[in-house]
């Protein structure tokens, strides 16, 4: 569906909606046609979403251990401090949907040394976003919450939906936007906290 003319328009039409309610409906009326993300190598997964109906997509799956609702930013993660081996977020860190300040509720829920991928777009109309996330991930580790492992720019992220996606006077490699993943290791636990439980790992919006 992603790259069909019709999947094309969705996204499109879903970059047009920056009020966060708006856009979570939005995603409840694409989620029975949408490609879900398929983790691989987890034997734990737990995933959360704002949107009920990508919940029910993603419980139809048999593929999460737990799913809940959950709107990042103004509410909290249910899951305690230091639950997770893993936490990855792609594809939802933009204007209107995931705010930044979602990122230290990621942190939390994540283990001493386990990690935390993120993911945002690259391309014009992003840029303010990127800017505020970039100020937030390095604040955290300047204040020694966690390292940076990678910051890996990519090229080809995802198809352009839009002139305004693209920016004026850019010109987008075959339709593609650039976007970039960024993966950070949290602090390690003291000495004397004890060893590292299980793995698991949530798989977020
Ligand atoms: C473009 S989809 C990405 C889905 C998936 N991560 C992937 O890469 O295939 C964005 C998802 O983020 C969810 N979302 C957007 N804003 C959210 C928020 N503030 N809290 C929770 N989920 C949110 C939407 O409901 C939608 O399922």
């Amino acid at each position: 569906m992603a790259g069909s003319p019709q999947g094309l328009a969705r996204v499109g039409a879903s970059h047009r909606i920056t009020d966060q309610a708006c856009k979570l409906r939005f995603y409840d009326s694409w989620a029975p046609e949408y490609d879900q993300l398929q983790a691989r190598g987890f034997l734990q997964v737990h995933g959360v979403d704002g949107s009920p109906e990508m919940l029910k997509q993603a419980q139809a799956r048999g593929l999460y251990r737990h799913l809940s609702l959950c709107t990042l930013g103004p509410e909290p993660l249910p899951d305690p401090e230091g639950t997770f081996d893993a936490v990855i977020i792609v594809g939802a860190l933009s204007e209107g949907q995931v705010p930044c300040s979602a990122i230290s509720e990621l942190l939390r829920v994540t283990k001493p040394g386990g990690l935390v991928c993120l993911t945002t777009r690259s391309n014009p109309s992003n840029l303010p976003y990127k800017e505020v996330l970039e100020a937030t991930l390095d604040s955290l580790e300047q204040a020694g919450a966690w390292e940076r492992l990678v910051a890996q720019p990519v090229e080809h992220w995802e198809l352009a939906t839009s002139e305004q996606e693209m920016g004026q006077g850019t010109c987008a490699d075959r339709g593609f936007i650039p976007g970039i993943i960024y993966l950070y290791r949290k602090q390690e636990r003291g000495q004397g906290e004890g060893g590292r439980p299980s793995v698991q790992a949530p798989v977020h919006p």
